[in-house]
């Protein structure tokens, strides 16, 4: 699957959602996440960022900078977010959900 990293953080620039054909890239608050269950890996939205954020999770394999977010993006949606009680799991499309708001500890303290 397509990841998201660091770079995103205090940017969300969206260009990739406008892009992604399932819907699935999902906006927090100082950074979007792609749920790894429903990206179909098209690639489509790599190139559409401007600061280069995104990036497919086999290249993270030996770059624990990338590592981190690979596991921060499941983390997202498999475990409670911050003032919630249930994971968000895959909601099946980002626009129904609208901006969560909220981002995983990692991301929230970056
Ligand atoms: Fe969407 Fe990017 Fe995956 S465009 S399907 S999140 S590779
Ligand atoms: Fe973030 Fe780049 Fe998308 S800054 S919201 S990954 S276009």
């Amino acid at each position: 699957a397509y990841v998201i990293g660091a770079n995103c953080i205090d940017v969300t620039d969206r260009a990739c959602l406008d892009v992604c054909p399932v819907d699935c890239i999902y906006v927090g608050d100082r950074k979007s996440y792609i749920n790894t269950n429903e990206c179909i890996e098209c690639g489509a939205c790599e190139p559409e960022c401007p600061v280069d954020a995104i990036f497919v999770d086999r290249k993270a394999r030996g770059d624990e900078s990338k590592a981190v977010f690979v596991a921060d993006s499941i983390a997202f949606f498999e475990q409670p977010l911050p003032g919630r009680d249930a994971p968000l799991g895959d909601p099946g499309g980002a626009a129904k959900v609208g901006d969560l708001g909220v981002d995983t500890p990692l991301v929230a303290r970056y």
